[in-house]
C-alpha cells in the first residue's frame, strides 16, 4: 500500500504545504482513473459572485504598481468593515498582502522571538516559522477549548521553554479554528489573553473564518479583548471563495507596536511582492464595501457549509466517532479513539481511508498532533460541485432547504457513510485504545 501521508515538515522546514500536497495526490490517482472523495483540502469550493467578477474585469486595464501597504480607499474600506464589527480601525492600521499567508509570513519576520503554537493548528505556521529560524512551541489545545491553547496549562509550559532556552514571545490563535471547525468562548479566550499579557506575548488572531461562523455574532473577537497586543489577519480565500485571487489583510493595534510592526511590513512587502495585484485590489474593495448582493451571497455560503458539515457530523457520529459539533468553515476533526494508540498511527489511518475507501483526507500529523492520536480532518467544501453551474445549484439548493437531496451530495453523503463506518469496523475494535 502507498503511504499517502504528505511530505511533513522535513527537518529543513522546506516542503510542499501537506494541504497542497494532497490536492496534488489526489490529482494524479484521478488521472490513474480512480475515484477518489476529496475531503482533504480546505479550498471554499463556491462559485466567484458576478458583483466581484465585473470589478475585477473592469480593472483589468490598471496596470501600475500599487503602494505597498493598499491604497488609501481601499484602506479605508478594509477598515469600515473592521468599524462595522465594533473594532475601532483607522485606515492606517491596515496593511494588505497578496493572501493571509503571506501576512502571517510577513508578520512573523517582523515580530521578535519563537512561536506559540495550538497542538492541533493550522499547517503552515510551524513550517513559516521554521523557515523564517523560529522554534516553535505547540501547546495542547483540549477538544473542548475550540482551537486556542490550553490557558490554565500554559504558563508553567513556557516558564520549562524559557528554561531550555526559547523565547516564545509570539502566538498564534485560529478563531474560528482550523482544523477543528469551533471556536472559543469568549470567557476562555479572555484567560488566555490574560496569560498572554502577563507572559508578555503578543497575538496574531488569524480571523480568515470569522465571517464563515454559523452564527457570526457567537465568535469571540480577540483584538476586542486584546487590542494593545493583537494583530489580526484575514482574507477572501474562505467567505467570498477566492483563494486564487490572493488578497490578505493585516489590522496592526492602534500604539507604537503597531506603527513600528506596520512600517516593517511595508518594507516587507516592498521587497518581495510590490503591491496587491491591481485589478484584485479593486474588486477587494468592493468586498470590503459590502453591497447587499455580496451579504446575502456570503448567507447562503454559511448555509451550505453548515448544513454539509452537521450532515457530516452526523454521520461521524453514527459511526461511534467522536467528534466537536463543527460551528465554522467546512471542517470537522474526528477521533477514532479518544486516547494515544501506539500500534497504529493517524498516517496509517489516512493512507487507510484513501487506498482503501478512496477518501482523502489530512491525518492530525500533518496540524502536528501526535500521531498515536487518531484525528483526522475532514474537509467538505469540494463536495460542492466540480463546474461553476454546480455550484451555483449547491447555493440555491441551500437557500430552498433541499441541499442534502441533492443527488452529488446525497451520494457523496452515502460514500462518507460507508468509508467511515469500514474503517471504523475494521480498525475500531482491532486497536482498542483508551478511552
Ligand atoms: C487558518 C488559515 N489561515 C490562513 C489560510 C491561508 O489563506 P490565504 O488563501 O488567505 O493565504 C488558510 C487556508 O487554508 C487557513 O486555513
Amino acid at each position: 500500500m502507498t503511504a499517502v501521508r504528505p511530505a511533513g515538515p522535513p527537518s529543513d522546514g522546506f516542503a510542499v504545504s501537506p494541504t497542497l500536497a494532497i490536492n496534488e495526490r489526489v490529482a494524479e490517482l484521478r488521472r490513474e482513473g480512480r475515484d477518489v472523495l476529496h475531503l482533504g483540502f480546505g479550498e471554499a469550493g463556491l462559485p466567484v459572485h458576478p458583483v466581484l467578477r465585473q470589478a475585477l474585469a473592469g480593472a483589468a486595464h490598471l496596470n501600475s504598481y500599487g503602494p505597498v501597504d493598499g491604497s488609501s480607499s481601499l484602506r479605508g474600506a478594509i477598515a469600515g468593515w473592521f468599524n462595522r464589527r465594533g473594532l475601532p480601525t483607522e485606515p492606517a492600521a491596515v496593511v494588505v498582502t497578496p493572501g493571509s499567508k503571506a501576512a502571517l509570513f510577513a508578520l512573523l519576520l517582523a515580530l521578535p522571538g519563537d512561536v506559540i503554537l495550538p497542538r492541533p493548528s493550522w499547517v503552515s505556521y510551524a513550517p513559516q516559522a521554521t523557515m523564517l529560524g523560529k522554534r516553535t512551541l505547540a501547546h495542547p489545545a483540549p477538544a473542548v477549548s475550540g482551537g486556542i491553547p490550553d490557558p490554565g496549562t500554559l504558563p508553567e509550559a513556557l516558564a520549562q521553554h524559557r528554561r531550555d532556552g526559547l523565547d516564545p514571545r509570539i502566538m498564534i490563535v485560529t478563531v474560528p479554528d482550523n482544523p477543528t471547525g469551533t471556536f472559543p468562548d469568549t470567557a476562555l479566550l479572555a484567560r488566555l489573553v490574560e496569560v498572554a499579557r502577563a507572559e508578555g506575548v503578543t497575538i496574531i488572531a488569524d480571523q480568515i473564518y470569522a465571517e464563515l461562523a454559523y452564527d457570526p455574532a457567537a465568535v469571540p473577537d480577540v483584538a476586542a479583548i486584546a487590542p494593545e497586543t493583537t494583530f489580526v489577519t484575514t482574507g477572501l480565500s474562505k467567505a467570498y471563495a477566492l483563494g486564487g485571487w490572493r488578497f490578505g489583510v493585516v489590522r496592526v493595534p492602534a500604539n507604537a507596536l503597531g506603527e513600528a510592526t506596520r512600517l516593517r511590513l511595508r518594507a516587507i512587502g516592498s521587497e518581495i511582492w510590490s503591491c496587491v495585484p491591481a485589478p484584485i485590489a479593486a474588486a477587494a474593495q468592493v468586498v470590503y464595501e459590502a453591497p447587499a448582493e455580496l451579504t446575502s451571497y456570503l448567507d447562503a455560503a454559511r448555509q451550505v457549509h453548515a448544513g454539509l458539515c452537521g450532515a457530516v457530523h452526523r454521520i461521524v457520529e453514527r459511526t461511534g466517532m467522536s467528534c466537536r459539533p463543527p460551528q465554522a468553515a467546512f471542517y470537522l476533526y474526528p477521533a477514532l479513539h479518544n486516547g494515544g494508540c501506539p500500534a497504529w498511527s493517524a498516517d496509517d489511518l489516512a493512507t487507510e481511508l484513501l487506498e482503501g475507501q478512496r477518501i482523502a483526507v489530512l491525518p492530525g500529523t500533518a496540524f502536528g498532533d501526535d500521531p498515536a492520536f487518531l484525528r483526522f480532518r475532514l474537509a467538505t467544501s469540494l463536495l460542492y460541485g466540480t463546474t461553476e453551474d454546480q455550484r451555483w445549484e449547491t447555493l440555491s439548493s441551500a437557500r430552498q432547504g433541499n441541499l442534502l437531496s441533492l443527488p452529488r451530495i446525497a451520494n457523496a453523503l452515502d460514500r462518507i457513510e460507508a468509508g467511515l463506518s469500514a474503517l471504523v469496523a475494521a480498525h475500531g475494535r482491532v486497536h482498542p485504545c483508551p478511552e
